[in-house]
């Protein structure tokens, strides 16, 4: 009797991977963001390794990265490609992008949806409080959330847009350190600080 050969990838591997079609989709969108994904998602590995994050967190927390701003997708070009800076009105636009970001990642087939979505939904809760959309704070926010929150705001100040140049790695770090407690749980930022001296991702 022939025996089946075995499919080279697993059902679960399928499965992940066909949530990539939705990351492309975020290049078409934006290829400015769809490259922040990308960077964020190296250096929140790099965090998470330096925090003792078991692999599974460590591979959600990865993924999570890589689409923590696929809600963007459905934020109108005025806004999301604006060269300028946001009024009030359109700024009430873009901080939607976490709940929209959730809804779509929830429906992908992606094994950890549930997980995955839930990561992306707090990445810009502050840890007094303060964040968007649900104004968790402390460890009531997602551990990966709080990661996301740190390697995302550095990599945000570190490039260049429209509206602003990037900035020097002295002078972002001058402005983390002031939020320290504030935005960022104080703790993982003592170990970013660590990581970060000696990442790649690291700017001049
Ligand atoms: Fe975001």
């Amino acid at each position: 009797m022939a025996t089946e050969k075995a499919p080279s990838t697993s059902y679960a591997t399928y499965l992940a991977e066909s949530s990539e079609a939705l990351f492309i989709a975020l290049d078409e969108r934006d290829n400015y963001t769809y490259q922040h994904c990308d960077r964020v998602s190296l250096l929140a590995r790099e965090l998470g390794m330096a925090c003792g994050l078991s692999q599974q967190e460590l591979d959600l927390l990865a993924i999570s990265a890589r689409f923590h701003d696929i809600g963007k997708i459905g934020i109108p070009d005025s806004v999301l490609l604006k060269p300028g800076a946001l009024d009030a009105e359109e700024w009430a636009l873009m901080k939607m992008h976490p709940v929209k970001g959730e809804r779509l990642f929830r429906n992908t087939l992606h094994p950890h949806a549930a997980e995955v979505a839930r990561i992306i939904r707090h990445h810009h809760e502050c840890f007094n409080g303060s964040g968007y959309p649900d104004q968790l704070s402390g460890e009531d926010i997602p551990l990966a959330s709080r990661i996301l929150l740190i390697v995302d705001g550095y990599d945000a100040m570190s490039t260049s847009r429209p509206y602003h140049h990037g900035r020097s790695h002295s002078e972002i770090m001058e402005i983390m350190l002031a939020e320290e407690g504030q935005k960022t749980d104080p703790t993982l930022f003592r170990q970013f600080i660590q990581v970060i001296a000696n990442s790649a991702a690291r700017v001049a």
